[in-house]
């Protein structure tokens, strides 16, 4: 008798199996593809050694394993030297080099209609202003490079896009024209991630405002990611904000820096360049409080910190003082809506470095926004 029972729930383990098996497959066919690095999105993968000449990819389009690359092409090896430059390659061993208008770029499968971003980590080199064209059609984004914001050159940054088609192009391209063709950025990492637009909640009227929803963040890189200004962006990754400033604002996990509310911040890195607002559909008279964390991302960012809210034309300045070890306080914002659409808007007042290398911007984490309308005005 116990062992019929034992082959009997050993023949439903295997019919639990099977049906997980084609859970799995049905799930498979709905989402090509987990949150992560694309195919050989690393490039540990490289040319074969006879397609290489030096460290130019000389094989023709096909060369670089899993990708379609064009124009002047690099692979580089971590600790190869340009000039007296030493290259690092943050993740793994090999990164790739676009020269002047050299591009790569991989077929992949996605879900049309549905939102994705692209998170790459690049550094710039020799050229005085490199920029990157990220494009997967029509969408595309052309993203600078100028302002660096971590101390070893290398950050990640992301761009989103709406699928138009199940199967997408996406290309990044170098469109430098600089006097030596090999100047221009690194890439060393790719990834995607589906992008789920939030919903509104009948208790808070800002969208996405604990910062969950966003782009892929590398476990293994901890210098978060940059949400380019949103001039050079159609859709937004951070679902419901936009980048509304010259200057990037950096999206930060709780697994390498601190959070003030579940796993997602933004850290707002370079003072007044660096905007993230909502506009919201608010009732004209009613009252509304506007509450949010500001603090510090454990990251040496010390000193005195200014975050300023606004709603319309209604303004608070939240101070706070940073020991660059972690922390946050709450600010409010008490408005009566003066329209049916309200801008909502974070800012940090200062610029601010870290007090342990110097030379990497950073600033004050805003988190867990909320937006209530009050009964009584
Ligand atoms: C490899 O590059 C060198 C220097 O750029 C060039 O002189 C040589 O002709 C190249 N070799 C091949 C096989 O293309
Ligand atoms: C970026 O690339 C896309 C796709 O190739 C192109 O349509 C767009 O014009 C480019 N943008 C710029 C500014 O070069
Ligand atoms: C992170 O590092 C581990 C171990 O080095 C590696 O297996 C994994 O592929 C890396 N993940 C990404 C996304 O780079």
């Amino acid at each position: 008798m116990l062992f019929f029972s034992l082959s009997l729930s050993k023949a439903n383990m295997q019919s639990l199996a099977f049906l997980s098996l084609l859970l799995c497959t049905a799930f498979h066919v709905a989402f090509s593809f987990t949150d992560g690095l694309v195919a050989n999105g690393n490039f540990e993968l490289g040319p074969k050694p006879w397609d290489l000449n030096g460290t130019v990819v000389k094989g023709g389009r096909k060369a670089l394993p899993e990708w379609e690359i064009s124009g002047f092409v690099e692979y580089i090896k971590s600790g190869q030297k340009q000039g007296d430059m030493l290259l690092v390659v943050p993740e793994g061993a090999y990164a790739v080099r676009l020269g002047n208008e050299a591009s790569i770029k991989q077929r992949i499968e996605v879900v049309k209609g549905m939102y994705y971003s692209i998170t790459f980590v690049a550094a710039r080199t020799c050229a005085q202003e490199e920029r990157l064209n990220v494009s997967v059609s029509p969408d595309s984004g052309v993203l600078p490079m100028q302002t660096l914001y971590s101390s070893n050159g290398w950050d990640a940054y992301a761009w989103a896009f709406q699928a138009q088609y199940s199967v997408v192009d996406m290309v990044i391209h170098n469109p430098g024209a600089e006097e030596d063709p090999a100047c221009g950025p690194l890439i060393d990492s790719v990834a995607l991630k589906a992008l789920y637009p939030p919903r509104l909640t009948n208790k808070n009227v800002i969208k996405n405002g604990d910062f969950e929803e966003g782009p892929y963040v590398f476990p293994n890189t901890s210098s978060g990611v940059l949400i380019p200004p949103n001039i050079e962006d159609d859709h937004s990754p951070l679902p419901g904000w936009m980048v509304e400033s010259l200057k990037a604002v950096k999206y930060i996990d709780s697994a390498h820096f601190s959070v003030p509310q579940g796993g997602r911040a933004v850290e707002l890195v370079a003072g007044k360049e660096s905007v993230i607002a909502q506009v919201v559909r608010t009732i004209p008279g009613k009252t509304y409080v506007l509450s949010f964390a500001v603090g510090d991302a454990n990251n040496a960012c010390e000193g005195s910190m200014i975050v300023e809210a606004f709603a319309g034309k209604d303004t608070v300045k939240v101070p706070y003082e940073s020991k660059g070890k972690g922390g946050f306080k709450r600010g409010v914002l008490r408005f009566v809506a003066v329209g049916t659409r309200t801008r909502i808007m974070f800012l940090s007042t200062f610029y601010t470095m870290r007090s342990d290398d110097f030379s990497s911007l950073c600033g004050p984490v805003v988190d867990d926004v909320k937006l209530l309308s009050l009964r009584k005005p």
